[in-house]
């Protein structure tokens, strides 16, 4: 009988489907992710792990979970929390899931977007704060999206659902990402020329060792003073302390995140103060029907990887070779 540790309960989805071939299946029940040293406890012996982004599966927890290992499938596209090179070494397929959710992070994109631009939140901000004491044809002047340049760092799945979406507001869309081709008559150009041009910047690389911190002073000092920054990657490409820096003197216009580093953001983090900055906690994939996807797509890795097959999404194919 195979041992399997999922290490929270995700939806029913996918849940129901792990049962029905593994009842015995163990979860992890409580609302917080396992610590590392409850992770490594509790999946000690698993044939099969599905974890999430909260979870940081490397090599040390593959061996402490033991050789029997045959799969780590994840409820995420994005696979920086593991160490793909490591389970590669070790056989090890890993699984994720991808286009399930690039609608719903594609439209969180643009609801960051359209809400920094037109200062959306800081308006529910003012007038709860009781300074709306008349229409005024000054008052939080935002930035115009229609008809504006938005730049794509990262022309993949999501960058291009952006990219289509931008078409319905007359966007011009440029791009820089070194092998996807154009679409969505997006035009590929090189980084600095999408810096100097675009006035809105949306990140959408994956976390790797060439993108940590690309999103630097340097990067923010190449963008336009009217430009606003949108990351719905993750929180690690992006330097926090440099943003702060450009949003203060107003360097450029606003940006708008949905990733930070670390996750969840303390309250203390200078960003949370500017009024030129949106954050949310990671929701880009969050709709019922994407993590229903999500979980479903990470259930058939897990069950795939266990019967020795071929996992139907896999990060890692050259295990098969
Ligand atoms: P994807 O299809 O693999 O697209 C990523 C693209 O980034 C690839 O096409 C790659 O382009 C490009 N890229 C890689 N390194 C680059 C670099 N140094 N400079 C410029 N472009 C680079 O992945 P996806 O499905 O769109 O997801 C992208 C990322 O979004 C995920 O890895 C995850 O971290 C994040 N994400 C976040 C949320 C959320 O909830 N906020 C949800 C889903 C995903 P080339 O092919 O040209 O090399
Ligand atoms: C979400 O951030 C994901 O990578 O799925």
């Amino acid at each position: 009988m195979s041992k399997i540790f999922i290490t929270r309960v995700i939806p029913e989805f996918g849940l129901n489907l792990v049962r029905e071939h593994f009842p015995d299946c163990d979860i992890w029940a409580d609302e917080l992710p396992p610590s590392r040293a409850q992770l490594l406890e509790r999946a000690r012996g698993a044939d099969g792990l599905l974890c999430l982004l909260t979870d940081k599966i490397d090599g040390e927890v593959m061996d402490a979970i033991g050789k029997q290992l045959k799969v780590v499938s994840s409820m995420s596209v994005g696979v920086d929390h593991i160490d793909v090179a490591a389970a590669t070494e070790r056989g090890i397929p890993v699984g994720n899931t991808p286009g399930v959710l690039t609608d719903a992070t594609a439209d969180q994109a643009f609801a960051l977007m359209l809400s920094a631009a037109r200062r959306v939140v800081e308006g529910e901000r003012f007038l709860k704060a009781g300074k709306w004491v008349t229409w005024s044809p000054s008052m939080l002047l935002g930035a115009d999206v229609a008809g504006s340049t938005l730049g794509i760092v990262g022309f993949g799945r999501i960058g291009q659902a952006i990219a289509k979406r931008a078409q319905g507001f007359d966007m011009r869309v440029i791009y820089h990402s070194p092998n996807s081709k154009p679409a969505y008559n997006a035009q590929p150009v090189d980084l600095d020329t999408l810096l100097r041009e675009s006035d809105f910047v949306s990140i959408n690389v994956p976390l790797t060792s060439q993108t940590k911190l690309m999103v630097n002073a340097e990067f923010l000092s190449k963008m336009k003073p009217n430009a606003v920054l949108v990351n719905t990657a993750r929180g690690g490409v992006l330097d926090q302390s440099a943003l702060y820096a450009a949003l203060k003197s107003n360097q450029i216009f606003a940006a708008a995140l949905d990733v930070a580093d670390p996750e969840p953001l303390p309250l203390d983090c200078p960003l949370l103060r500017l009024e030129n900055c949106i954050i949310v906690p990671h929701l880009g994939s969050a709709s019922k029907k994407t993590r229903d996807m999500m979980a479903l797509l990470a259930a058939q890795n897990l069950i795939a990887g266990l019967k020795g097959e071929r996992l139907p999404n896999c990060v890692n194919p050259e295990v098969y070779k």
